[in-house]
């Protein structure tokens, strides 16, 4: 990677405990098992994988929203878990995040003009009044929406535009990172390309980072670097986009190629495991085998007991024993 690094996550693991089971018990649940990625400056980097591969939760470790159980989350080079408060703080300014629900980061009893005013006045905080609601209000122009609209208040507002407001906020404190989880999934179809294209914009205009959580692969295509692809909270494989599209060697990579191909059936290739289950149903996965031997066609009995570690194969890095059989 040519780019300088900004943010890396180390062997990160986060274990979801859930009680009140009908005796009063409580089980584990290993929603992220020892991932590690880089980001570089300006560079976007797609996590994908099916609802509960653990996305989410990765996002939500990044910004430290949800307490590690291991590793290390650095920004350019610093733990953040050894910052103090006012450090983390400072901090903050450079990671931002964007929702799948575009209503989730607007205050409803707010006006837009004071929601895009708030990330100044604790990261800016020498800007008067008048200067805030200045850079508010080209910030609004710069997401394509009229600065008439900064009175208005988060209701009087489409998804799609909603959306614009919460990139606007999120960017007005000029971030080097923003994790975006799923960011036009709950939007229309016909507004997400412009979203998506506004994202673009602003990344190309910013040098920005993406850490672009999503389940259209379309969107990954069209917008991502790189891409990691998530199992059960583990990474199945991991490489350039462009290659991972056009020669993914993970079983469950193509699996879920297959499946965004699926409503063109000429350009299909042949299914490579067993259509998606819903993950909450399945099996617990075997400790010690592949994550994703109950699905997958190519298995074979070292499968189910030896786990494949990730290793680089062809410039991919995939976690399966048959990886390098093509
Ligand atoms: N707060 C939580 N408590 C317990 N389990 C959780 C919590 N959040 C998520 N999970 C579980 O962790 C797994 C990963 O969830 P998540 O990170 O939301 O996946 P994704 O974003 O890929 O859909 C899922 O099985 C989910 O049910
Ligand atoms: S290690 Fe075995 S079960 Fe896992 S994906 Fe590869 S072939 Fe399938
Ligand atoms: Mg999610």
């Amino acid at each position: 990677m040519s780019a300088p690094l900004l943010l890396e996550g180390r062997d990160l693991s986060v274990v979801y405990r859930r009680s009140g089971g009908l005796f009063g018990t409580s089980s584990e649940l290993a929603a992220l098992d020892h991932v590690s990625f880089t980001l570089g400056a300006g560079e976007t980097l797609a996590i994908v994988g099916e609802s509960g591969s653990g996305k989410s939760t990765l996002a939500r470790a990044v910004l430290r929203l949800v307490a590690l159980t291991a590793g290390q989350v650095l920004l350019r080079g610093e733990d953040l878990a050894i910052l103090t408060e006012a450090e983390l703080r400072a901090r903050r300014r450079e990671l931002q995040m964007i929702f799948q629900d575009p209503f989730a980061s607007l205050d409803p009893r707010m006006r837009i003009a004071e929601i895009l005013a708030q990330p100044l006045r604790v990261f800016e905080p020498a800007l008067n009044r008048a200067q805030r609601r200045e850079r508010a209000a080209a910030q609004l122009a710069g997401v394509g929406l009229d600065a008439a609209m900064l009175d208005r208040y988060p209701h009087q507002f489409s998804g799609g535009q909603a959306q614009r407001i919460g990139i606007a906020r999120a960017l007005i404190a000029a971030p080097s990172v923003l994790v975006c989880d799923e960011p036009v999934s709950a939007l229309d179809v016909s507004i997400r390309t412009q979203v998506l294209e506004l994202l673009a914009e602003q990344r190309a205009k910013r040098g920005l980072a993406l850490l672009f959580i999503a389940h259209d692969l379309a969107a990954v295509r069209f917008l991502c670097d790189r891409t990691l692809v998530l199992y059960r909270g583990q990474i199945m494989e991991q490489g350039p986009t462009a290659q991972l599209f056009a020669a993914a060697r993970h079983p469950y990579t193509r699996a879920l190629l297959d499946a965004a191909l699926i409503a063109d059936p000429l350009r299909a290739r042949r299914r490579t495991a067993r259509p998606e289950a819903a993950p909450a149903r399945l099996a617990e996965p075997s400790r010690q085998g592949c994550p994703f031997v109950s699905r997958c066609a190519q298995q074979q009995p070292r499968c189910s007991v030896e786990r494949p570690a990730l290793r680089n194969v062809g410039g991919l890095q995939v976690a399966c024993h048959r990886a390098d059989e093509r």
